[in-house]
């Protein structure tokens, strides 16, 4: 398996450019103010699909010859890198298979179904899904899409964080949402390139500590996944993303879900911005250590806003 490095994430760039434009980027007076920083939000939940995801699924399918096309796609996930998978296939031409848990967000299997994809609903969590595709993939021929070994998704996922250095420069710090760490994994090789002094810190819900604990033991450690906040529920660490993680992550923090919660409702009264969950543990994990970064300039990617209404209804009412 390869390991992306900054000329990949530049040539996804270049991919891109004619796919989706950047994602706006601003800091937010009331949102300063509470955190005692100045405080860049990437909107990733203003991509198409509500999701960072996208620029990882349309550099996979456009390195895709015709005939590797023409078998097809298949994913397993909670939500989002199904959309992602499912617009790259659907933008071109390319069958898709989309395994989700049973008791999938609605919203997520919705849109999911809405793009074109065949859905499957089996397994209980991302894990049991992950099985489901894979088996997909060696009866159909369709290329599994593996939601954190694949250098694609890394580099491009990656141009997200290179769009919101050129936008605020000189960040002290990056936080970023970790699930399969393909995310964390971009900002970590944008930054040691554009913004080397910038620290890149991962964020988890302690309540899935998986990639958490892998990266501070420098080993694959499974973790009961037992977190809410779709898109950080992982089980299994995943290669590709610990090992960037391993020479270029500067911390990593756990969260609760609780204070998951908080964040979406900080971003909701002070940015302006419905987040999901996973879309707020960036915030969240700035929140924990605010005080260390008091008076600095730094980033939090909120990397969706697909929360199902249910979610809603539990951000506001508590
Ligand atoms: C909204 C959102 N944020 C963060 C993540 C975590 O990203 P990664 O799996 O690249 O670590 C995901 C994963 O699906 C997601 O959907």
């Amino acid at each position: 398996m390869g390991i992306p490095t900054y000329a990949d994430l530049a040539a996804a760039r270049t991919v891109l450019a004619d796919l989706l434009p950047p994602t706006p980027a601003w800091h937010y007076p009331v949102l300063d103010t509470a955190v005692g920083a100045e405080v860049w939000v990437k909107h990733e939940n203003a991509q198409p699909v509500g999701a960072f995801k996208v620029r990882g699924g349309l550099t996979l399918l456009a390195s895709f010859d015709d005939k590797q096309r023409a078998n097809g796609v298949v994913a397993a996930s909670t939500g989002n890198h199904a959309q992602s998978v499912a617009y790259a296939a659907a933008h071109f031409g390319a069958p898709c298979t989309i395994v989700m848990p049973e008791n999938a967000n609605p919203a997520k299997a919705a849109a999911v179904r809405a793009l074109g994809a065949h859905l499957v609903l089996e397994g209980e969590r991302f894990d049991d899904c992950r099985v489901v595709a894979e088996r997909i993939a060696r009866e159909t021929g369709a290329y599994y899409v593996d939601s954190g070994n694949e250098p694609a998704l890394i580099s491009g996922v990656g141009t997200a964080t290179i769009e919101l250095l050129e936008r605020a420069p000189d960040l002290d710090a990056l936080f970023v949402p970790v699930g399969a760490g393909t995310g964390v994994a971009g900002a970590c090789l944008a930054a040691a390139e554009l913004a080397p002094n910038c620290h890149v810190i991962g964020v988890q819900s302690a309540q899935a500590p998986s990639a958490h604990d892998s990266w501070r033991s420098g080993e694959l450690l499974e973790r009961p996944n037992r977190t809410v906040i779709e898109g950080v529920a992982t089980a299994k660490p995943f290669a590709v993303p610990q090992q960037i993680m391993r020479d270029l992550l500067h911390d990593f923090l756990l969260v609760d879900d609780a204070d998951i919660r908080a964040a979406q409702r900080l971003l909701l009264t002070s940015a302006h911005t419905m987040a999901e969950g996973a879309g707020a543990v960036a915030l969240a994990g700035l929140w924990s250590i605010r005080v260390r970064y008091a008076g600095k300039r730094v980033g939090v990617i909120c990397s969706g806003g697909n929360a199902s209404e249910a979610e809603l209804g539990e951000v506001l009412g508590s």
